[in-house]
């Protein structure tokens, strides 16, 4: 008999800053890794040694004159780099990948936020991506006065995207939710301004519906 092993699933969180994603990231691996399932927690911009370099380089606020084209073309630049060496490794491994923002963050910020057209967006995501998709995505959405309200009482001062207004924001949201509306199989949408133990309790359920669900994987 043949021994293969099963691609893992591959998870995103998404919604705009302050939001909850790296709060809810580890209690959510956390649940999968008590089924017994490998899990490697990461995120974007980021997740590998060049990619982090490139998050560096986008989220810092003396780069506040950067291209928007540049900023899209850098996106994806550490989005090949992160799925070169972290993610793919993982899924083929059978391991499952959680990981804080993916493409849709990108359709979102670059598109909504931005204003570029997400029909370039798409072409990159299939010439970075190739069929990868996620298999489920979380998105927290909240209004953004109160999601800039939590960043920045976490952190004390904004980086380069936490520096936009809120109408930004709002154009990101709006996307983020159309993007959700659009495709209801793989995106869960949590009300994210409920307190912390309410969000918690969501994010277990979805985690143990997904890990009974069949047909959970997409193509790799
Ligand atoms: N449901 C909640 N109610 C109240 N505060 C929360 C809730 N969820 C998270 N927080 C707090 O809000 C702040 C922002 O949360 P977190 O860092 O998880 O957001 P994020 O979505 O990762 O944001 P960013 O995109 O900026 O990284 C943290 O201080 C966190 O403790
Ligand atoms: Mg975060």
């Amino acid at each position: 008999m043949i021994n293969t092993i099963q691609r893992g699933c591959f998870i995103t969180l998404e919604g705009i800053e302050g939001a909850g994603k790296s709060t809810q990231i580890e209690p959510l691996a956390h649940v999968l890794r008590k089924r017994g399932i490998k899990v490697l927690t990461t995120r974007e911009p980021g997740g590998s040694p060049i990619a982090e370099r490139l998050r560096t380089l986008l989220l810092d606020p003396l780069n506040s004159g950067m291209s928007e084209t540049a900023e899209l073309l850098l996106m994806f630049a550490a989005r090949a780099e992160h799925l070169e060496k972290t993610i793919r490794p993982a899924l083929v491994a059978g391991t499952w990948v959680i990981c804080d923002r993916f493409t849709d963050a990108t359709y979102a910020y670059q598109g909504g936020g931005r204003g570029i057209d997400p029909a370039h967006i798409a072409i990159l995501e299939d010439l970075v991506q190739g069929e990868l998709r996620p298999d489920l995505t979380l998105l927290f959405d909240l209004p953004p006065a109160l999601g800039l309200e939590r960043a920045r009482e976490r952190t004390g001062h904004a980086d380069r995207f936490e520096q936009e207004a809120v109408r930004f924001f709002e154009a990101t949201r709006a996307v983020y939710l159309d993007r959700a509306q659009a495709c209801p199989k793989r995106y869960r949408v949590l009300d994210a301004s409920q307190p912390l133990p309410d969000i918690s309790a969501q994010v277990q359920i979805i985690a143990a519906n997904f890990i009974d669900a069949p047909d959970k994987q997409s193509q790799l």
